[in-house]
């Protein structure tokens, strides 16, 4: 039974039993009896567990996290723990303005400030669409009370005509359709409504599956948890065991210092290249490590991950979709392919059931190899990021695993430089330069163009636009050119799977080399030397940079909130992890 044989004082008993100071204590106390909470509970010694709620109305693919937070509480109840429900600001992937990421730092930061501020011994994290997951798991970084997540799971599979049809990929490709007239624009919608068929997170391998299996990956949710699809009752069941298992890590103490280890991180990169996981994993485990002062940087990423095959055949890289993934064993399976072949780094490292993440994947077996590839038959050999570099930036992510044949056969095979791609910048300050100039036919482009858009990182657009990966012209689409190489200080959707090079650090409005780039200047890219150049002379890089300066540095829009003004301000780069860099000195700020 909780609290017997516990050698120390819960935190929430400074609050709700202090001996010391009577006055304060009968305060702390009073209100929280007006709901029907009993003086004898909160008195009890029994550990007082938040519920860390993100799902509401404005975050549909959290919502149902309202429903399994009955199944959390009867968890916590039933293994002798108080549980409180409390919301967090929302975060919308795809209907905040100007984008989901600048509310990724709010969320941790007024997260850090209750877990910190309210009587509570551990914490259940309620995560799922993209920035939910990393701003919650930060929040536990920081403050370092014991946390367990809980994901929401992504939806059913989605279908059209007899075809799986995914969120937010099928986007990408249809609104290809529907610029070439092949589509209306009613069935365009109706198409890209069929991809979402149920309540849950984006049913692709983007950026919700991508940080959720990472989550469990990192060991900081149950195994096999990540991947149950919302609707099935697996998921209520996992719901209530993870609300009993958060009871007993209070009673063990277990943190999430203790499980986030750089052992941790090294195996949660392998597992997002086996996955074929976003472009916003490096931003987000960057920034989550950074809170707990484990080192972690993009050359990390492509250390550990570059040479991992990809195993699991889910859109964008693949066919399939995310009950797919379940029903072949999720994460789970895949960990015990990379145990087989030797390619799990760290199997010893521990995970919120107290057992390491080796043990408590080796036996799982992979219930479809077509949707988990084994390791002698993946998908790709090699699937992870490249960290590029140059004079236009110091590191620029590239998902491998989304190049493909084509792709590499018409732009990287230069018959003058077999190393090297060498094309024609078009360049775009923010997305609506782009939509405005891009089908305008006056604009010198063609199959040997880079498509540049800057003005797009976490200062130029607050919390840096998710719009590097560009579409040609519609008039290159209809020749066949379905794809430029394109580069940004932006992100890309998790669910897209085009070949860009981005996140790239430092952004133009904060002093980086694209800020001098001109539509018509030569960039070569050579992949094998991991670099991007512009080739322009030193001279006139140095007279273009003196003449920015004098013009006061490269112009973006004004703020349009008191948050993304205070968020620009004191932000750190994409390659840093969009980190609010005077809130990485508070560490473990829990035991302050
Ligand atoms: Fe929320 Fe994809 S938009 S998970
Ligand atoms: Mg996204």
């Amino acid at each position: 039974m909780a609290g017997q044989d516990r050698s120390r004082t819960l935190r929430s008993q400074q609050w709700f039993d202090n001996p010391d100071d009577p006055g304060m204590t009968a305060l702390y106390i009073e209100r929280y009896l007006n709901f029907g909470i009993t003086r004898e509970e909160l008195q009890s010694g029994k550990p007082m567990i938040g519920i860390a709620q993100t799902g509401s109305d404005l975050s549909p693919c959290n919502r149902h996290h309202i429903e399994l937070a009955k199944r959390v509480s009867a968890g916590i109840r039933a293994a002798g723990g108080v549980p409180f429900e409390f919301p967090c600001h929302p975060i919308q992937e795809t209907g905040k303005r100007p984008s989901a990421t600048l509310d990724r730092n709010l969320t941790y930061l007024s997260l850090v400030e209750v877990l910190y501020g309210y009587p509570l011994d551990g914490v259940v994290l309620t995560v799922g669409c993209d920035k939910t997951t990393p701003a919650l798991l930060m929040a536990a970084a920081t403050v370092n009370i014991p946390a367990i997540a809980l994901s929401v799971g992504p939806m059913l599979n989605g279908w059209h005509k007899g075809e799986r049809v995914g969120s937010g990929t099928i986007v990408w490709r249809s609104r290809e359709r529907l610029a070439t007239g092949e589509i209306g624009y009613d069935e365009f919608m109706d198409i890209v409504a069929a991809s979402a068929p149920s309540v849950g997170y984006c049913n692709t391998m983007g950026t919700a599956s991508t940080m959720n299996s990472l989550a469990e990956a990192l060991g900081m949710q149950l195994p096999g948890s990540a991947a149950i699809p919302a609707p099935y009752r697996e998921r209520g069941q996992i719901a209530y065991v993870t609300g009993q298992r958060i009871v007993e890590m209070v009673e063990q103490d277990i943190k999430p210092s203790d499980i986030m280890t750089r052992e941790a991180f090294e195996n949660a990169i392998v597992i997002n290249s086996a996955i074929g996981g976003s472009t916003n994993a490096p931003i987000h485990l960057n920034a989550i490590a950074g809170h707990l002062g484990v080192p972690l940087d993009n050359d990390d990423w492509e250390k550990v991950g570059l040479d991992i095959p990809l195993l699991v055949n889910l859109q964008p890289a693949g066919e399939y979709l995310g009950e797919d993934f379940h029903q072949a064993g999720g994460v789970p399976a895949v960990v015990a392919e990379l145990l087989k072949a030797g390619l799990l780094p760290h199997p010893d490292a521990v995970t919120v059931n107290g057992r390491a993440i080796g043990d408590n994947c080796r036996d799982v077996e992979n219930l479809n190899p077509e949707v988990i590839r084994p390791v002698d038959r993946p998908l790709k050999a090699h699937s992870g990021f490249l960290n590029l570099k140059g004079n236009l930036f110091d590191s620029a992510i590239m998902k491998t695993s989304v190049i493909s044949p084509e792709f590499r056969d018409r732009y990287l095979a230069n018959p003058q430089d077999p190393e090297a791609f060498v094309g024609k910048a078009v360049v775009f300050d923010g997305p609506e330069d782009y939509h405005h100039r891009i089908e305008d036919p006056a604009l010198e482009i063609d199959a040997f163009s880079i498509l540049v858009i800057r003005g797009t990182g976490p200062i130029g657009y607050p919390g840096a636009a998710e719009v590097v990966n560009m579409q040609p012209p519609a008039r290159l689409i209809q020749q066949g050119i379905h794809a430029l190489p394109c580069i940004g200080d932006g992100r890309q959707s998790g669910t897209s799977g085009s070949p860009s090079i981005l996140n790239a650090s430092p952004e133009a409005a904060a002093g980086g080399g694209l800020a001098l780039l001109r539509t018509g200047d030569k960039v070569r890219v050579d992949l094998r030397q991991r670099s991007v150049n512009v080739l322009v002379s030193d001279e006139e890089w140095a007279r273009r940079r003196a003449e920015l300066e004098a013009q006061g540095g490269y112009k973006y829009p004004a703020s349009q909130t008191p948050w993304q003004e205070i968020q620009r301000g004191m932000t750190d780069q994409l390659a840093g992890g969009m980190a609010l860099k005077p809130a990485l000195k508070y560490q473990r700020v829990a035991q302050t």
